[in-house]
């Protein structure tokens, strides 16, 4: 009998989640891993490039729900997945990081067993176990929509693997049972470690005449910082006045190329030479592109921890991080849009702080998961 497990993807972020879990369950003959893209991100560079940098098969299931309001985006999914859930009855599902989705897929599988749909559609289980890969981490910030999903995820979840001790902290403090939680690291270093041959030998930096440790990487996508008019003025400015003191390269996120055209700030940003605008990045090629960088600019959640585990200054345009180890052991400062100039000239003068990295940020967290399932699932 094997057991089949749901691998939920839907946004950039998930992609590099759930591989290297994808990977280690293909080689268990009990287990029969299952992708369910939910169709969050579809862009050729924000989705299917990140399969196949990371040799992920065909999502076995895809619900196509594209994007959309928060509220339109989380029902549209619920919709889709609850009948998926209906007709393939997996023995396990598997959520990842924060986004829409990762919320979505919890709620249609929690409610199966509360509703009875369960008795209705003859299960033949009460209903999936449901496990949230990156749990327990919490920014205390409500206005960020990834907050909301993080915390009503881990309420529903069964099983709660978190990435760093904090996390395992977070959700006791909140009540939920020890049993549930399992410390078992950070998967994004898995990852990373997957493909680390393949991000070495690639040199993208080069061929855009760029010199080991001599340019700069910024990522901007969060919308209290693109979706503001006043401030993603201020950022351009930033992005500015910092490739006229090293390169920067900036690949764009589609929410904020929207929001540079429609504010008009596009055209500012391609005429500086030190500034190479490119499109979202593949895994690979991204991860090229920071290995070999002297710093990274970003509002992103997962470029916080590869940077640290690198050892590489990332300065984080954001009042809050749920990953805040990443700013106690690791090379991550949050600064904002005022003084983020004086961080910037720490770092090129070499005057920026150095890391330690996490416990369990060690590429075994898939094969720790997997351990943890087959308990779970009562595997011998
Ligand atoms: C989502 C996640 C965020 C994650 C980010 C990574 C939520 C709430 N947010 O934010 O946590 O950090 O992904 O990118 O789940 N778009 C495209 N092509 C695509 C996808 C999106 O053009 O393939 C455009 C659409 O105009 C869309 C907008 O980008 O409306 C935003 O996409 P959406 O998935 O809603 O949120 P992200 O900002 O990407």
């Amino acid at each position: 009998m094997t057991s089949t497990i749901h691998l939920i993807a839907a946004a950039r972020p998930n992609f590099m989640k759930i591989a290297p879990l994808f990977h280690a369950l293909q080689r268990e003959s009990w287990a029969e891993p299952v992708i369910v893209h939910t169709g969050q991100h579809y862009d050729l560079n924000m989705s299917d490039a990140f399969f196949r940098d990371l040799q992920l098969s065909e999502p076995g299931i895809h619900l196509g729900v594209g994007s959309g309001t928060h509220a339109e985006q989380t029902a549209k999914v619920m919709m889709a997945y609850e009948k998926v859930i209906v007709e393939k009855q997996p023995d396990m599902i598997i959520v990842v990081g924060d986004v829409n989705s990762t919320i979505a897929c919890t709620m249609a599988a929690a409610k199966i067993w509360y509703t009875g749909l369960a008795n209705r559609f003859n299960f033949n289980v009460e209903r999936p176990v449901i496990a949230h890969l990156e749990a327990g981490l919490r920014s205390r910030d409500r206005s960020m929509p990834e907050e909301i999903n993080r915390i009503a995820t881990d309420v529903l979840a069964d099983i709660l693997w978190t990435p760093s001790s904090d996390g395992d902290e977070n959700l006791l403090h909140e009540g939920i049972d020890r049993e549930k939680i399992v410390f078992v690291g950070n998967i994004m270093i898995d990852s990373l470690e997957m493909m680390r041959k393949h991000i070495e030998k690639l040199d993208i930096y080069t061929k855009h005449k760029l010199k080991k440790g001599e340019y700069a990487i910024a990522t901007l996508h969060r919308p209290s910082n693109v979706d503001n008019p006043e401030l993603l003025a201020k950022l351009t400015d930033l992005l500015i006045r910092t490739s006229r003191k090293l390169p920067v390269v900036f690949p764009v996120h589609p929410r904020t190329r929207k929001n540079l055209e429609q504010n008009d700030l596009l055209k500012s940003l391609e005429q500086e030479s030190g500034l190479i605008l490119l499109e979202p990045q593949s895994y690979i090629k991204f991860m090229n592109f920071v290995f070999n960088s002297r710093f990274v600019i970003t509002d992103s959640g997962g470029i916080q921890e590869e940077t640290t585990y690198l050892g590489i200054p990332c300065l984080t345009l954001r009042p809050n991080t749920e990953r805040p180890v990443t700013i106690h052991q690791g090379t991550n400062k949050l600064c904002d849009i005022d003084s983020v100039a004086n961080d910037i000239n720490d770092v090129i003068s070499g005057k920026f702080k150095k890391g330690s990295i996490p416990e369990y940020w060690d590429g075994k967290t898939a094969s720790r998961v997997v351990s943890s399932i087959k308990s779970i699932l009562n595997i011998g």
